[in-house]
Order: structure tokens, then C-alpha cells, then sequence
């Protein structure tokens, strides 16, 4: 049997969920770090990063700050020749004000096929939460819920995630939750949705440096493995 370190991380290929463009919110503190975060995923295989700032009534990042955050990082990394593909979109909290915006304004950052990556409130589910998926879908995005295995309201069920997924909702499960980084609630939601083949995507949601030794246990894990490898998440079509 092989030991942990020897086996080998499954290759992501593109991750859609991270936080690498510097000083704009909870991630990445300098370009210094962007860049060694940015080195360890091309090691595990990952050939495009689609990194998701927060917009977050704490991080209100507009779309023209990202752009200008991407392309100071993209200039940093062509000045230090390291060949990767990095694009930017966003990582949108979900709350009431998010919906009046909607109404408003529609041009979110998306990527792919018009994927919208969402996040609700961890401990309440906001009773307007499924309808503002609705919204998003009615206005031609297909909504991405981010990590809906680290929810606390949901009390270890998996009735809304199933439920949200039917509906049309993408499932984008986060690959440090399977490995125990937010604990053994997620790791084990995590887990059943991928059991279940409830998963769309695998992502990275790298902040900073002490994510990364479980996203590489969670890369290396049999059902993470299995996920990537049968072609059972979307990651690999958006290279
Ligand atoms: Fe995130």
C-alpha cells in the first residue's frame, strides 16, 4: 500500500475558487505570497486559476478594482516567467443588499458558461437566499453555491443542498473540507455529496499558506481522486 506521501494528488486542472489577488480581502496579504500560493497549485497540476475576490459588505470589491488587482498579479507573474493561466471573477455574499443590486445592475463577473459563484451567511439561512438563485437564473447566470458543505444551519442535513441542486444550483464543494480542515461536519457532507455525485465543481478557496497542506491530503483523497479522475466535476471544462 502506498503511504500518504507518496500518492499522488489528483490534477485539478482548473481551479475556480481562490483568493489570490493581494490586499483586497481576507486572502492573499502581498504579491509575494500570490505568487508562492500560485506555485504550489501549478505543482498539483493545476494549468488555470479562476481566482474570486470576496464581494462582501467587509470587501465591497468593485468589478474595475479586481481587473486592476488581476492585472498587476498577471504582470508580476510574466515578470517572474511562471506560465499560468489566471482570470478573475468574484465570490458574491449573498444578502438583501446583493438583490437590490440585482435589480439594479446586472453585470456580475462571471466565468464559463455565465457561472456566478454565490455564498450565503454561514449560521442562518436567509430566507430570501433560494429566490436571489432564482433572480440569477432569470437573468441568464447560472449560479455556483460555494462550499455547501461548510453551512451551519444546516445541521448535518443534506435536504436543502439536494433540493437547491434540482433546482438548477451548481455544487461546488471545497477540497480542504474533505481533508478536515473546517472539521468533521463538512468533511463528512463533503463527502456524501460526493458519494452522491452531487458535486459540479472542486475548489481550492485558498486564502493563505496553512491551506494548503489539506488541499494536498484533500487532493489526494480516494473520493476526491475518484471525483476528478471519472471526469465527475466540470473543473477540466473550463480550461
Ligand atoms: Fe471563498
Amino acid at each position: 500500500m502506498l503511504s500518504f506521501r507518496r500518492t499522488k494528488v489528483a490534477e485539478l486542472t482548473v481551479d475556480l475558487h481562490s483568493h489570490l489577488i493581494p490586499n483586497i480581502d481576507d486572502g492573499s496579504q502581498s504579491i509575494e505570497q500570490s505568487v508562492e500560493m500560485i506555485l504550489k497549485l501549478k505543482e498539483f497540476g493545476v494549468k488555470k486559476i479562476i481566482t474570486t475576490p470576496h464581494v462582501h459588505p467587509r470587501y465591497p470589491n468593485t468589478p474595475l478594482l479586481i481587473r486592476q488587482g488581476l492585472s498587476d498579479l498577471q504582470e508580476e507573474l510574466s515578470r517572474r516567467q511562471i506560465k499560468i493561466q489566471i482570470e478573475a471573477a468574484a465570490e458574491y455574499y449573498v444578502d438583501e443588499e446583493f438583490s437590490q443590486r440585482l435589480l439594479q445592475d446586472d453585470t456580475l463577473l462571471s466565468f464559463g458558461d455565465k457561472y456566478v459563484l454565490v455564498e450565503a451567511p454561514f449560521q442562518t439561512k436567509p430566507i430570501y437566499f433560494d429566490s436571489v438563485l432564482f433572480d440569477l437564473k432569470m437573468k441568464g447566470y447560472n449560479p455556483v453555491l460555494a462550499h455547501p458543505e461548510r453551512y451551519r444551519f444546516l445541521e448535518g442535513s443534506l435536504d436543502w443542498i439536494l433540493r437547491l441542486r434540482e433546482s438548477g444550483v451548481l455544487m461546488q464543494v471545497t477540497i480542504g473540507s474533505i481533508s478536515g480542515y473546517y472539521g468533521t461536519i463538512p468533511a463528512k457532507i463533503g463527502s456524501q455529496l460526493l458519494k452522491l455525485e452531487a458535486v459540479d465543481f472542486l475548489g481550492s478557496d485558498l486564502h493563505r499558506f496553512a491551506h494548503l497542506k489539506y488541499l494536498e491530503m484533500g487532493l489526494k483523497a480516494k473520493e476526491v481522486r475518484k471525483a476528478i479522475e471519472n471526469e465527475k466535476v466540470k473543473n477540466a471544462t473550463l480550461l
